[in-house]
């Protein structure tokens, strides 16, 4: 008997490329961008490598940096400098949506964000009722569809819904139909998961529920941990609704809903790997405790394995490095 059977295909950098059935390819990558307003010089994100809340230059500067690195998509958080908890104003990233596109024309691909955590005083993703006790539903719907058509008019590719509420999804289809924005897409934060791994982003964001509110977190209108029936039911009812793109997030904790609803489900379907996943490859790193390549390219692959045809990272900037090192 041989020694070798299944180790045979391993045994050489040569049969491993040949044989794999996963690849990555850095044209799959989206990176996500924080653009403040009124900041006067960028700041780093506690926990994360290379990201930044950028100003609208060093954003466009970013951007370019990007695009030398094979990086194409991206998609945009705008962070407004005044709180208000009605009568959302979204000139700011509307105007940097319009540098941006005046800039780069089609040579981007531009998704933005539509919700409304970084606006709000109290920090949740919609309007509260006025005991403060519950997001309600139809007028968040209402004030996102509105914020959805503002950034498509701008200039967005596709607006990407983060709310969480019922109904947004044909809500902003409805909108950009009627103003004849047929062409721009929805990528649906469907299956989008309560979770503990969202903490550097609320920093850069600004966008943490705030802690003397009776509503303290966000359990009643993001999917329980262990509820992936509800992932399924949000992902066919995103479907539905006219959804283009569906989305699982965060990604490593929920590889399992990935590949069910991927499987189920036959439309492009985006991972995020959100900025508490990244700083827990980040922060091993700069212990000397991990290699951020070997890390990084294991959790990418991860994805692409559970059905992910797209990956929105923080290190999606990096990855054209660590695919060729
Ligand atoms: C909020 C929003 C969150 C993220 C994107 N949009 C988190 C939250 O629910 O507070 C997460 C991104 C990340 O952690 O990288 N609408
Ligand atoms: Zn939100």
């Amino acid at each position: 008997m041989a020694a070798l059977s299944l180790r045979r295909n391993r045994d050489n950098r040569h049969i491993r490329e040949l044989t794999r059935e996963v690849r990555l390819h850095v044209e799959q990558f989206i990176q996500p961008l924080f653009v403040v307003e009124a900041l006067r010089e960028r700041e780093a994100v506690p926990g994360l490598t290379e990201v930044y809340r950028d100003t609208t230059g060093t954003l466009l500067r970013q951007i370019e940096a990007d695009l030398g690195q094979g990086i194409t998509k991206f998609l945009l958080f705008g962070v407004p400098a005044r709180k208000q908890d009605h009568d959302f104003s979204h000139a700011a990233t509307t105007d940097v949506i319009g540098a941006v596109r005046r800039r780069f024309g089609s040579d981007i691909w531009l998704a933005v964000d539509v919700c409304l955590c970084s606006h709000t005083t109290h920090g949740h993703c919609g309007i509260l009722n006025d005991n403060r006790d519950h997001v309600l539903n139809d007028a968040s719907v209402t004030a996102l569809a509105d914020a959805a058509l503002q950034f498509a008019t701008a200039g967005a590719d596709c607006v990407a819904p983060s709310d969480m509420q019922d109904g947004r999804v044909a809500a902003i289809r409805a909108a950009l139909d009627q103003a004849g924005l047929e062409r721009q897409s929805i990528m649906s934060y469907a299956a989008k998961f309560n979770s503990a791994f969202y903490g550097p982003f609320r920093l850069a964001a600004d966008s943490a529920p705030g802690s003397d509110l009776p509503l303290r977190d966000r359990a009643s209108y993001q999917i329980d941990p262990g509820r992936p029936a509800d992932a399924l039911l949000c992902a066919e009812r995103d479907a539905a609704e006219g959804a283009d793109i569906l989305m699982v997030k965060p990604g490593l904790p929920y590889l399992d809903v990935l590949a069910l609803l991927s499987s189920r489900i036959h439309k492009p379907w985006a991972v995020y790997q959100t900025s508490g996943e990244q700083a827990g490859i980040d922060l091993l790193a700069e212990r000397g405790l991990t290699d951020p390549v070997r890390a990084q390219l294991e959790t990418w692959t991860a994805f692409a394995r559970a059905g992910a045809n797209m990956i929105i990272s923080y290190a999606a900037r990096r990855a054209r490095r660590y695919l060729d090192a």
